[in-house]
């Protein structure tokens, strides 16, 4: 039988972390788009060979999500994504969720779907060599009206079944109720709302007897909206986040990941950092931390690629050298 548990602990490695590689179709399209580069499946393809095909990502990921269709594809090296990064000792895992709807009872809100087929797709991604999964949900903040309780719950209640269907799968099943950036609100509103929410996320996952042991939740940090006038300083970050997280966490949870949420390199970089030194300091949290980002990981590499045969050198060492700084912030031993 799968020892869950030990693949779950398994990505928090001192100094490693995940890649979030798993842009939709819709979201790829959208990203390369702000590049200026042209999308279509092969450019996707080649969006993602650029960070998995680049020479000594191990040394700091753990793992990488995948979208859907790069389970089935192949690298520039004629190697199937998968099979190139396990055999470097990297977990392949993939975005299972189908995106969001509006929420019938609260139509400013969004619910995720996907529950509908779910074990069926679980196991084709599984014989593809997806060893864990990611289903996120979205929370949105506006002032003290949103997000509302029913919204909180119902994507509670979506994640709980979910990591449930995935635990059966013999998979690892990462949660991510993504408390968004946007919006005038304070720093401490988030963290009030990520509580909030994690709290939910476990009395959901109770409920529906889901393994604590083996789940990995993947969360915002605590921040100040993107259109408050606040800049949040590193410590203050990781005050509120550790609050957060010990006030709604259960010890027996296997880890917790960071998303960077549309913070810059260098902020979703030093505010990880300063996460990590103050647990530290304080003797650690219950759970071990590290990254789990997309564009904090990618948009420098991006910028420099412009989707050009020429530039997938400098793009990958630009990646290569974010990555370092990001495992560094994660490694303060
Ligand atoms: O779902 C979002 C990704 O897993 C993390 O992306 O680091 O760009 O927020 P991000």
């Amino acid at each position: 039988m799968t020892d869950l548990v030990a693949i779950a602990r398994s990505f928090f490695a001192p100094g490693k972390g995940l890649l979030a590689a798993d842009e939709s179709v819709e979201t790829a399209t959208i990203r390369l788009a702000s590049h200026g580069i042209q999308t279509g499946e092969e450019m996707r393809r080649q969006f993602r060979d650029l960070f998995i095909g680049a020479e000594g990502i191990e040394e700091s990921l753990s793992g990488v999500i995948l979208f859907t269709e790069t389970l089935r594809e192949k690298g520039n090296d004629k190697k199937l994504f998968t099979k190139s990064l396990t055999t470097r000792g990297i977990h392949p895992g993939v975005k299972v969720d189908l995106g969001t709807e509006p929420f019938p009872t609260s139509p400013h809100e969004l619910i995720t779907k996907g529950l509908f087929d779910l074990p069926e797709r679980l196991a084709e991604y599984k014989k593809q060599g997806a060893v864990f999964t990611k289903w996120r949900a979205i929370i949105r903040i506006d002032g003290d009206t949103l997000p509302t309780a029913v919204a909180i719950y119902e994507n509670a209640k979506r994640l709980a079944s979910y990591a449930r269907e995935v635990q059966m799968a013999g998979l690892v099943p990462i949660l991510e109720p993504e408390v968004l950036l946007g919006g005038k609100h304070s720093r401490r509103r988030a963290r009030a709302v990520i509580e909030e929410t994690l709290g939910v996320l476990f009395s959901a996952l109770e409920e529906q007897s889901v393994d604590r042991a083996s789940v990995i939740v993947k969360t915002a940090m605590a921040l100040s909206g993107s259109d408050s006038e606040k800049k949040d300083t590193p410590l203050e970050v990781a005050e509120d986040t550790i609050a957060a997280l010990v006030a709604s966490v259960p010890r027996q949870v296997a880890g917790i990941v960071f998303l960077s949420g549309g913070q810059t390199p260098d902020q979703a970089t030093d505010n990880l950092s300063a996460i990590c030194r103050l647990s530290k300091e304080n003797g650690g949290t219950p759970w071990p931390l590290t990254f789990s980002y997309a564009r904090a990981l990618q948009d420098e590499a991006l910028g420099m690629w412009k989707g050009k045969k020429e530039n997938v050198p400098a793009a990958r060492a630009a990646f290569l050298a974010r990555l370092a700084k990001v495992s560094a912030a994660v490694d303060h031993s």
